[in-house]
């Protein structure tokens, strides 16, 4: 039996680490077959849309999706394909584990985060509307359809992964109705499930905490901007946005990529480190009970970022993103 998935390798280093991911997959001999789509800028400016139709269907059939970084114009030109994406899927969870890769040494030992980002609204909505010359209004929308999923999700999470505590990140001092909302309906969900401790922290002293003694939190919830800074801050953590992985989930849909996105300043160079979208395509497996072939992928993985001089530059190493893949299909 082979899965059918929907592949987006997306611009920028977006080929360059799909194709390392493909072949690292296939020498594993995962059972997928790649359903090739497009979306971002490239298909923005060869078929005039960010996220095309074909694209849209070949993930509802599949209801399973691997997607590479997609670049958006800083500014103008057209809307994230990752927002339309989430919205138009209603992938409202984004779960992205932050752990320490075993060898890799930063400034912190044995991190082990999961950060649950509301993924359909908030500000990164993106609506937005210049109603003078003079004044933008941006729309900081939060639902209590939204609240309570993404609440009891990562409620849910938690049991499920056995995680020990849930942090929620807010701003509820200054935004007392929408953060209030937000942290008030996990708060009261938490209390109605009884079974996973619950505490807050206001985002901007959460991110002091993180950077000072990030093993002090286990699993953070937060609004769909705070979700996408504080990933990023986590991802310097634990050596980088090369190595942290991500999920979108829906109710039926997954789509699975990398938190860091298409890389400009390195791309079409051979450098990109394919490890963030290896392992988001490793969580792909276990989503698809495909078990024995992830843990082969991630311990392959594992031994070769355990050397310092087989791993990509971002890392401090010498290879470039082909040697890496080489390595990695070596060992497994
Ligand atoms: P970025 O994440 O692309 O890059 C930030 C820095 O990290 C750069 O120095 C880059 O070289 C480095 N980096 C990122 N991934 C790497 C990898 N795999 N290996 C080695 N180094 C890596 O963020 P930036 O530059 O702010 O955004 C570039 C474009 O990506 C923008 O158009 C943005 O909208 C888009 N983006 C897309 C995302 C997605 O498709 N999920 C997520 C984040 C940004
Ligand atoms: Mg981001």
């Amino acid at each position: 039996m082979s899965y059918s998935v929907t592949l987006i390798p997306g611009d920028g280093i977006g080929e360059e680490i799909a194709e390392s991911m493909q072949q690292v997959l296939k020498a594993a001999g995962a059972p997928i077959s790649w359903d090739k789509q497009s979306a971002g800028l490239k298909a923005a400016q060869e078929l005039g849309n960010a996220l095309p139709e074909a694209t849209l269907k070949s993930i509802q059939n599949n209801q399973v999706a691997l997607k590479g970084p997609t670049t958006t114009p800083i500014g103008s030109g057209h809307k994230s394909a990752n927002v339309l994406l989430r919205q138009a899927l209603d992938l409202y969870a984004s779960v992205r584990p932050v752990k320490s890769v075993p060898g890799v040494q930063t400034r912190y030992d044995n991190v082990d985060l999961v950060i649950i980002r509301e993924n359909t609204e908030g500000l990164y909505a993106a609506q937005e509307a210049q109603v003078t010359p003079d004044t933008i209004l941006s729309f900081k929308v939060v639902t209590k359809k939204a609240t309570h999923r993404i609440a009891q999700f990562a409620l849910d999470y938690c049991k499920k992964h056995k995680r020990q505590r849930l942090t929620v990140g807010h701003k509820a001092n200054i935004m007392k109705l929408g953060d209030g909302f937000f942290l008030d309906t996990a708060r009261e969900l938490a209390s109605i499930d009884g079974k996973v401790p619950i505490d807050d922290c206001i985002v901007d002293a959460l991110c002091m905490k993180l950077v000072t003694n990030p093993n002090q939190f286990d699993v953070l919830l937060l609004e769909n901007l705070y979700g996408d800074i504080v990933s990023d801050l986590c991802a310097g953590l634990v050596g980088g946005l090369g190595l942290v992985p991500g999920a979108n989930l829906g109710e039926k849909i997954a789509v699975f990529e990398s938190v860091h996105g298409s890389a400009p300043d390195i791309a079409g160079k051979n450098k990109a480190n394919p490890t963030a979208l290896i392992q988001s395509a490793i969580m792909m497996l276990y989503h698809l009970n495909e078990t024995n072939i992830a843990q082969q992928i991630e311990s392959a993985l594992y031994q070769v970022l355990k050397k310092p001089e087989l791993r990509t530059s971002d890392l401090g190493g010498s290879a470039n993103t082909q040697e890496f893949t080489q390595h990695v299909i070596s060992a497994l």
